[in-house]
């Protein structure tokens, strides 16, 4: 598809501005966002906005100019005589919001949008929170079969979840991505319900110290003073850089303006410096003292993900023994169980963010408190169960969410031993149910001739080093994070731009 490319559609407002918000001040939001120059919008039945998004249109005669995105769930599609009504024709695309339980019914809901395409009531055909690459094969295929393609894929992605195996489908099929979540979608969201799912989903790039500071390093020309690029223009630009659409809100009128234009900007340090952040983690500093105990190495190996490294190695700034004690107990071999734990620490931080708390002194001093517990109780009895609480909360099932509310006090019932975990403890975690993030399933097996690029795979490590990218060398044997998430070895035979290697086995 490439007319959002031909009619300079780069970004698309988002229109879920809250169910509560009254119609007076969602015509507001959405009429500045328009005003700004916004000529895409992300809409769906769910939002229960649409009557205000069409009033607005036609206040400013922008009802045909404007490309409109219209999402229903499967179980929405019987729903949708008369809601097109107010905008007096046919979204331009109709997107199925999310897969239903069975393949079988996500394709007969998909069937009816694709009829409504055919018969003209809209132009394209997209999908939403596809899981796997596999789900979204078979539905392209369906598409084929009811002679709609499809043209649109909306997904969840930020920096720190990047969705590489879909946006690279998308990519080799000319399929539009669209991320949304970009800023984070705080827990408790209006499509997400409780925040289940792949913890690094419910971080909030905006509260990243690390990209606040990058921000303050950008300043712009704004009339006749200067500003201050903020957190969220910058991963505006980072997903326009990476090709993709970003579908986000904000219901600041400057800052709608300043948001459009993010897109256009020119800050290819910066972009570097994201890159650095988010694809590349170093061993150097505290990591490099502390990875020489081989639990903490093979704590910091399990999930080879720079923000979460960055997260261990503040945590351990604070509460070294009792981190160190966790992973022992773990032990260096339970690579899941570990990953686990590391997910259950990024898991705490999506919750104190959501909770707009100063979330990395709240847990710098949480964790200092915990590890001044463990190391100062005199009483044997005490400490353990002290310790056992610890491990079992770090153990917790990392993909459920819901502490959200709770999460600031969990530290403190462990310290005084009245923590209860509300899930099941469970060695390895589980995978998200159907929702639009989650593991990798399976690495490629052992055999598998891959071609790399730079953008999918984020680390290569030579023993405990990182190796760049463009530093590969042939025949050389190296650990790369799959897909961001399942360590494999591989065996480089062609290098260049786009490398050629074969999974082996670790050992070999
Ligand atoms: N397909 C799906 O299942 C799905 C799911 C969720 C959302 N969506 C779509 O995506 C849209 C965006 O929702 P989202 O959940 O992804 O939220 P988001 O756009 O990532 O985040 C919106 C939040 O970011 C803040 N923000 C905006 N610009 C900023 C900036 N420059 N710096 C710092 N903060 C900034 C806004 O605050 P202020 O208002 O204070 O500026 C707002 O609270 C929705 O409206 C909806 O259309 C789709």
């Amino acid at each position: 598809m490439t007319e959002f490319a031909e009619r300079g559609l780069t970004q698309a407002f988002g229109t879920d501005v809250g169910l509560n918000r009254p119609d007076v001040e969602t015509r507001r939001i959405v009429g500045q966002a328009l005003d700004a120059g916004y000529r895409l919008l992300d809409c769906a039945l769910l939002y229960g906005s649409f009557r205000s998004v069409c009033a607005v249109l036609k206040e400013r005669d922008l009802d045909e100019d404007t490309f409109i995105i219209f999402k229903v769930k499967p179980d929405e599609v019987s729903e949708l005589k008369g809601v097109f009504r107010p905008l007096g024709r046919g979204p331009d695309l109709l997107m199925l919001h999310e897969m239903a339980a069975t393949t079988r019914q996500t394709v007969n809901a998909m069937g009816e949008l694709a009829d409504r395409v055919r018969s003209g009531n809209a132009r394209y055909l997209g999908l939403s929170n596809v899981t796997t690459v596999e789900e979204l094969q078979t539905l392209c295929e369906a598409a084929q079969r009811f002679r709609v393609p499809v043209s649109c894929v909306q997904n969840r992605c930020s920096p720190y979840y990047q969705d590489t195996e879909i946006r690279r489908y998308c990519r080799e099929h000319g399929i539009v991505y669209l991320a949304y979540g970009l800023m984070g979608s705080r827990q408790q969201g209006a499509c997400h319900g409780e925040g289940h799912g792949l913890p690094t989903l419910y971080l909030l790039p905006t509260q990243d110290p690390r990209l606040e500071a990058l921000a303050r390093r950008l300043q712009f020309q704004d009339e006749d003073r200067l500003r201050q690029a903020s957190t969220g223009e910058l991963l505006l630009y980072w997903a326009s850089a990476q090709g993709i659409i970003p579908v986000a809100f904000s219901t600041h009128n400057e800052r709608v303006r300043y948001n459009l234009n993010a897109s256009q900007l020119s800050a290819v340090t910066t972009l570097r410096a994201m890159e650095l952040l988010f694809s590349e983690p170093r061993m150097d500093g505290v990591r490099a003292t502390l990875t020489r105990n081989p639990p903490v190495r093979a704590l910091y190996l399990s999930l080879r993900d720079p923000t979460a490294w960055w997260l261990l190695d503040e945590v351990f700034r604070v509460a070294g023994p009792l981190l160190t004690a966790l992973a022992e107990r773990a032990g260096p071999g339970s690579t899941v169980a570990l990953r686990n734990m590391v997910y259950n620490l990024i898991r705490f931080v999506g919750d104190l963010q959501s909770n707009d708390m100063p979330w990395l002194d709240t847990l710098r001093e949480e964790f200092r408190q915990l590890d001044t517990a463990y190391r100062a109780t005199a009483d044997a009895d005490a400490k353990r169960r002290l310790f056992e609480l610890c491990y079992e909360w770090m153990m917790k099932d990392s993909m459920a969410g819901g502490g959200v509310k709770e999460a600031p006090e969990r530290p403190a019932e462990i310290r005084r031993g009245e923590y209860v975990p509300d899930h099941p403890v469970t060695a390895s975690g589980r995978l998200a149910n159907g929702r639009s993030a989650r593991l990798v399933e399976k690495p490629p097996p052992v055999g598998t001739l891959l071609t790399l690029k730079e953008s999918d795979h984020s680390t290569f490590m030579k023993g405990y080093d990182p190796v760049l990218f463009a530093n590969l060398a042939q025949h050389q044997v190296y650990d790369v994070n799959y897909c961001g998430q399942q360590p494999i070895t591989v065996r480089i035979l062609t290098t260049g731009s786009r490398p050629t290697a074969r999974v082996i086995e670790p050992e070999e």
